[in-house]
């Protein structure tokens, strides 16, 4: 049985067994969640990150797809990578982001991680409407066949924090 829990704070403080990673298909790093994962994580998570590029993602981690790295000096064991899709625009296909929820989840899985967190993938530079991105993610995580124990949705912002407790409720 999944718990699902809300916190509104930064993810990098987050004392789970696993924190997912909004990340780019390049791997090597950016802004948001990104930028703050791997500067308070330090360089022993992109330096897995170009190990991975470097043999099974020569292409880069494709959208939707999520992959696991040690957490370098955040407070967890790993940082699940993933690829959340650019919003085109209305009518835009959510398949791929909650992909990003059931990939990171099955990842979790492998690593036996019993206890993740989410932000709220594709709802910063990738634009995604964040109602439609809450509601996604939630439906994905509540559908997922997961052994993880707790997924905490940790929200950057109120407005972000009341969209996902709206969703919940
Ligand atoms: N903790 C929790 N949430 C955060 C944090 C943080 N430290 N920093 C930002 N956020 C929130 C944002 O406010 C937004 O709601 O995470 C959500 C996702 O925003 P982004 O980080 O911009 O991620 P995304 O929209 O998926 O875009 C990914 O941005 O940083 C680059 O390299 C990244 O190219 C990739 C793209």
């Amino acid at each position: 049985m999944t718990t699902i829990t809300l916190v509104q704070g930064d993810i990098t403080e987050q004392r789970v067994d696993a924190i997912v990673n909004a990340a780019n298909s390049s791997l090597l790093g950016g802004g948001g969640v990104d930028g703050a994962i791997h500067r308070r994580g330090g360089p022993a998570i992109l330096n897995a990150c170009r190990d991975l590029r470097a043999s099974h993602y020569g292409a880069g981690l494709p959208t939707g797809e999520a992959v696991a790295t040690t957490a370098g000096d955040l407070p967890a064991e790993w940082v699940i990578h993933t690829v959340g899709p650019v919003w085109q625009g209305p009518g835009s296909d959510p398949t791929l982001l909650a992909s990003c929820y059931r990939e990171s989840l099955r990842v979790a899985d492998e690593v036996g991680a019993r206890s993740v967190a989410f932000p709220a993938i594709s709802t910063g530079v990738y634009r995604w409407p964040v109602e439609e991105a809450a509601r996604v993610a939630v439906e994905a995580v509540r559908a997922a066949e997961t052994g993880v124990e707790e997924v905490r949705f940790v929200l950057f912002d109120e407005r972000m924090f009341w969209v996902f407790t709206a969703e919940l409720s």
